[in-house]
């Protein structure tokens, strides 16, 4: 594991549940249900055979409240299962859990089950799992400029010492830039995903919907992350 490279900050768009359930017949949220029993799977792989420190998954987008109620009622359910439950593993693998996104409009049963899991995992020091959640780019880069405008105001900050280290602790994480993003299902747009920490970041767009998404796929995309020539400005 040692002597393979692998990126320290893994993004996950994980889309395609809805055209994986639509190929088989079944309802969009028996798609999601696949892609939650999916996600463990792939969470368990990567805190236990690579050196992936940090992982931030993209599970709701602000956007996402756009669709049926009936579909995010269901999502909704799934996340209090899936935090309350099926984490279990990330728990046990020593992973601690944090949030980003906005907590309005959440339902209170799913702000419970996340101020659990961030209570349970707090602790957990080999590695960091950063769920997206009622996330957008474009409202997080809101949300901390307020808080530093605030900071300026109150006199506790001089503008001249806003500093690239100062935004990112304000975003809703502090954590490394992005390494390399996956989206899956084909789609080559990142669709409001950490604008800010991407900045620098590789991509992937393999074609397999999420519920499919399994170790061997995940390799296969990392293997491409291998072959890219990050060069961060350089000249070569
Ligand atoms: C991604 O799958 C899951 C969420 C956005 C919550 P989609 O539900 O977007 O699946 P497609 O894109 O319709 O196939
Ligand atoms: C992005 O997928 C959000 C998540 C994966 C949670 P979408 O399926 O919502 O994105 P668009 O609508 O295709 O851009
Ligand atoms: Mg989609």
């Amino acid at each position: 594991m040692s002597d393979v490279l692998y990126p320290n900050h893994l993004g996950i768009i994980m889309d395609g549940n809805g055209r994986w359930a639509k190929e088989r017949g079944l309802s969009r949220s028996m798609g999601h249900k696949a892609g939650a029993d999916n996600l463990i799977k792939l969470l368990d792989y990567i805190y236990k055979n690579t050196s992936i420190k940090v992982v931030s998954l993209y599970a709701f987008s602000t956007e996402n409240f756009k669709r049926d109620k009936k579909e995010v009622d269901y999502l909704m359910d799934l996340f209090v299962t899936l935090f309350n439950n099926k984490l279990g593993t990330i728990k046990k693998n020593n992973v601690k859990v944090v949030f980003s996104g906005r907590r309005e409009n959440l339902p209170q049963k799913v702000l419970d089950s996340m101020d659990k899991t961030i209570k349970d995992t707090k602790n957990n020091t080999k590695g960091i799992l950063n769920i997206c959640l009622n996330y957008g780019g474009d409202y997080e880069i809101v949300d901390m400029t307020k808080i530093v405008a605030k900071q300026v105001l109150d006199g506790t900050l001089n503008l001249e010492d806003i500093t690239k280290e100062v935004v990112s602790k304000n975003l809703y994480q502090d954590l490394p830039p992005l390494d390399f993003v996956i989206r899956t299902s084909g789609e080559k747009r990142i669709s409001n995903f950490m604008i800010y920490q991407s900045s620098y970041a590789e991509y992937d767009f393999p074609k397999t919907y999420f519920p499919d998404f399994d170790s061997k796929c995940l390799e296969a995309s990392l293997d491409n992350y291998r072959k890219r020539d990050r060069r961060f400005g350089n000249a070569k």
